[in-house]
């Protein structure tokens, strides 16, 4: 999913347009580098409360208005009119956690010729994106629109999002993932294989095609040749899709968003073939016979238009994600070999216990492998935050964010450096999700909160780990550049696409 804050072309939207007047002191928070205390950052009055701001007359509210509220401060500097752009675009991550730690859990800065709202910390994004979920509205460029189709499920808001997601998320549910085990063992199995033959790959890349075979084939349950193409076609495509998002929008044959729109309508026609073959064969399963059967209490399905759109954001969102997390996870356990032991080591003793087969049962017991996982996602979320625009005005931290402010949450940014479980700046440590704190039943911040949390969550947990396990079984890697700096295009991918050795 290189979706809302994978950008790396200046974007301004229209809709967003306010002054910087009122401005003031806000509870600016503890400069305690990884654990600002969220209550601390917090005025009493305007905390006790509900989210939407009570007025006086209602009664052991505070007698202040949210109109007296002020501002958030934060940074104001940088170039003139794209302010801090510039080093925004070159390191996202790193941007956003030196913000936080220098201008506290809620606060501005000024991006892409506007100021916008940074919100950071657990509580601080349960408030906006979960507890009153109408709040904050989803926000992407008319680029972005246009690539993935006016019914994708990505760009709708309340009852309208609500409508479409009950009919997709079913086909994601844990049952239904569950039910794919088999699949998605034998597709991690292949591409290891494959890696083991060529010796010498990019393993970026190769892990791209091993998420994208999994959503096509061990998910979906679509089969290659799709219209006349093979999996590496629809990969080619999507690499050209992906060059289109933030781009402006201009769909000339020769723009990057042409070519992009070019590229969306090849996939289109693929997805198209696949929906065919499932309606002329009701013996096809996986989960596009979901999608397609799945209906509401009114029996309305999905359109073809819903279908044909939601394949193409589901295809999408599925295809850097869950492969920048292994290439993160494959990086650290090359620059911290005891993790691989240990995951090596875990997957021998499922072995001895239930065979050399992956089954769901082995799967349960594979706890320190997905810790391996999860840290690869924690450690480098595939997007420091979101971009939404406020539906109303709020208070947030002691201050008033207002109607139609572009808002950025903070979720990639606060797992990785600012969650209270465990302050400080936090390395790769597959061990912290197996004790105490690591167990509580708190969000996955990087898969995101609210009503548009990732649908794909459960599938990339289990993809993740089953790879990692195949591998840990049957294989082991040397990657030619353990520390080697990331490139934004647009995930952070490492420089030089990883290369590294396969062997079996
Ligand atoms: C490491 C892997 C992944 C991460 C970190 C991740 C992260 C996220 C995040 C942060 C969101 C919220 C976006 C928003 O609120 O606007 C999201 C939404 C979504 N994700 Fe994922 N994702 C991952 C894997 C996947 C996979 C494997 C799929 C499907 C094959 C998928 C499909 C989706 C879809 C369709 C949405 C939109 C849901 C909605 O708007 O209701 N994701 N993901």
């Amino acid at each position: 999913m290189a979706g809302p804050m994978a950008t790396s072309s200046p974007w301004l939207p229209a809709c967003v347009c306010h002054g910087t007047a009122g401005r003031r002191r806000a509870a600016g928070g503890i400069r305690r580098w990884g654990g600002l205390r969220e209550g601390a950052q917090r005025r009493a009055v305007a905390t006790d409360g509900p989210l939407e701001w009570q007025e006086a007359s209602q009664g052991g509210a505070p007698h202040v208005s949210l109109e007296d509220l002020p501002l958030p401060e934060g940074d104001t500097g940088g170039w003139p009119i794209i302010g801090r752009t510039r080093e925004f675009v070159k390191d996202q991550h790193a941007f956003m956690a030196e913000h936080v730690k220098k201008h506290g859990l809620v606060s501005t800065a000024k991006l892409f010729g506007t100021t916008v709202a940074i919100i950071a910390g657990h509580d601080n994004l349960q408030k906006v994106m979960s507890k009153d979920a109408g709040l904050l509205n989803q926000y992407f460029m008319k680029d972005f629109q246009q690539l993935s189709g006016p019914s994708s499920f990505w760009h709708k808001d309340g009852d309208d999002h609500m409508a479409l997601r009950r009919l997709i998320a079913p086909a994601f549910s844990r049952a239904a993932i569950r039910e794919r085990i088999p699949d998605l063992a034998r597709t991690a199995e292949y591409w290891c294989s494959k890696w083991a033959n060529k010796r010498n790959i990019l393993g970026s890349e190769e892990l791209k095609h091993y998420t994208l075979d999994v959503t096509m084939g061990a998910l979906l349950g679509m089969a290659f040749p799709l219209n006349g193409k093979s999996l590496e076609d629809m990969y080619n495509e999507l690499q050209i899709y992906s060059k289109g998002v933030y781009t402006f929008g201009i769909d000339l044959p020769f723009t990057k968003f042409g070519k992009a729109m070019a590229a969306r309508r090849e996939i289109v026609k693929m997805v198209d073939e696949g929906i065919e073959r499932f309606h002329s064969n009701p013996e096809l399963t996986g989960g596009l016979r979901r999608l397609i059967d799945e209906q509401d209490e009114e029996g309305k399905g999905l359109t073809m238009q819903e279908l044909e759109d939601n394949l193409v954001t589901i295809i999408y969102a599925g295809f850097d994600t869950t492969a920048l997390a292994l290439t993160t996870a494959l990086m650290k356990m090359a620059q911290q070999p005891e993790v691989w032991k240990k995951m090596k080591q875990e997957q021998e003793d499922i072995i001895a216990k239930h065979g050399p087969k992956i089954t769901e049962a082995a799967i349960e017991d594979m706890e320190y492998t997905t810790a391996v996982y999860q840290e690869g996602v924690r450690v480098l979320p595939s997007l420091p935050g979101l971009f939404r625009i406020a539906n109303k005005t709020f208070e947030i931290g002691g201050c008033r964010i207002p109607k139609g402010w572009l808002v950025v949450p903070l979720l990639g940014t606060t797992a990785q450096h600012f969650d209270d479980r465990w302050p400080g700046e936090a390395d790769y440590c597959p061990h912290r999700h197996l004790t105490k704190a690591g167990r509580e039943p708190v969000p996955d911040l990087a898969f995101g909160l609210g009503p548009h949390s990732c649908v794909g969550r459960s599938l990339s947990l289990l993809a993740g780990k089953i790879l990692l396990a195949t591998m840990a079984r049957g294989y082991s890697y040397t990657i030619a550049n353990p520390y080697q700096p990331r490139v934004y295009a647009p995930l952070p991918w490492p420089q030089d696409g990883l290369a590294m050795i396969v062997e079996r």
